[in-house]
C-alpha cells in the first residue's frame, strides 16, 4: 500500500548537521519526500503534536529538548512507509536501538528523563494524517 507519513528530523539532527545524511537514508529506502520544511516548534504546537504523552513525567524535558531549535518537517511517500519508516528509525530509546538505524547510529542519550532520539515518525496511518495537517496546515 502507498502512504504518505509524518517524518521529522530533531533539534538535535539539524544542530548536529545531520540532515543531509538522514535524507540520505531516506532516498537510499526509495521513499519520496513530498515536502519539506524548517520549522521552530513552539509548547502549542508540541502539546498537539505529543498529546498521548502531556502530562507524563518526561513531558517537560521533551519540551526542552524538541524547542532548542529549529526541526526539519517532511512528509514522505512510499510503500508500507509508515511502519518502514519506523523500521529505519529504530526505536524509542537510542541506548536500545539496532545498530544501522538511525536512533540506533545517531541518537544519545538525554540529561534529564526524555532521550535524545535524532528522528520522528508516524506510529499509524491514523497518526500520520493528524501530524501532516498539523504540521503542514
Ligand atoms: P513515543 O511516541 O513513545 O516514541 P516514538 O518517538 O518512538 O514514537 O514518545 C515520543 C517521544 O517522547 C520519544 O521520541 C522521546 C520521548 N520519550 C521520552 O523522552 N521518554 C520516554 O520514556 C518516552 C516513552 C518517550
Ligand atoms: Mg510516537
Amino acid at each position: 500500500m502507498v502512504e504518505r507519513t509524518f517524518m521529522m528530523i530533531k533539534p538535535d539532527g539539524v544542530s548536529r548537521g545531520k540532515i543531509g545524511e538522514i535524507i540520505q537514508r531516506i532516498e537510499h529506502k526509495g521513499y519520496a519526500i513530498k515536502a519539506m520544511k524548517m520549522v521552530q516548534p513552539t509548547p502549542e504546537l508540541l502539546a498537539k503534536h505529543y498529546a498521548e504523552h502531556v502530562g507524563k513525567s518526561f513531558y517537560p524535558s521533551l519540551v526542552q529538548y524538541m524547542t532548542s531549535g529549529p526541526v526539519i518537517a517532511m512528509i514522505g511517500e512510499g510503500t508500507n512507509i509508515v511502519s518502514g519508516w519506523r523500521t529505519i528509525m529504530g526505536t524509542t530509546n537510542p541506548t536500545l536501538a539496532a545498530p544501522g538505524t538511525i536512533r540506533g547510529d545517531l541518537g544519545r542519550e538525554w540529561e534529564g528523563e526524555a532521550v535524545m532520539n535524532i528522528v520522528h515518525g508516524s506510529d499509524s496511518v491514523e497518526a500520520a494524517e493528524y501530524e501532516i495537517k498539523l504540521w503542514f496546515a
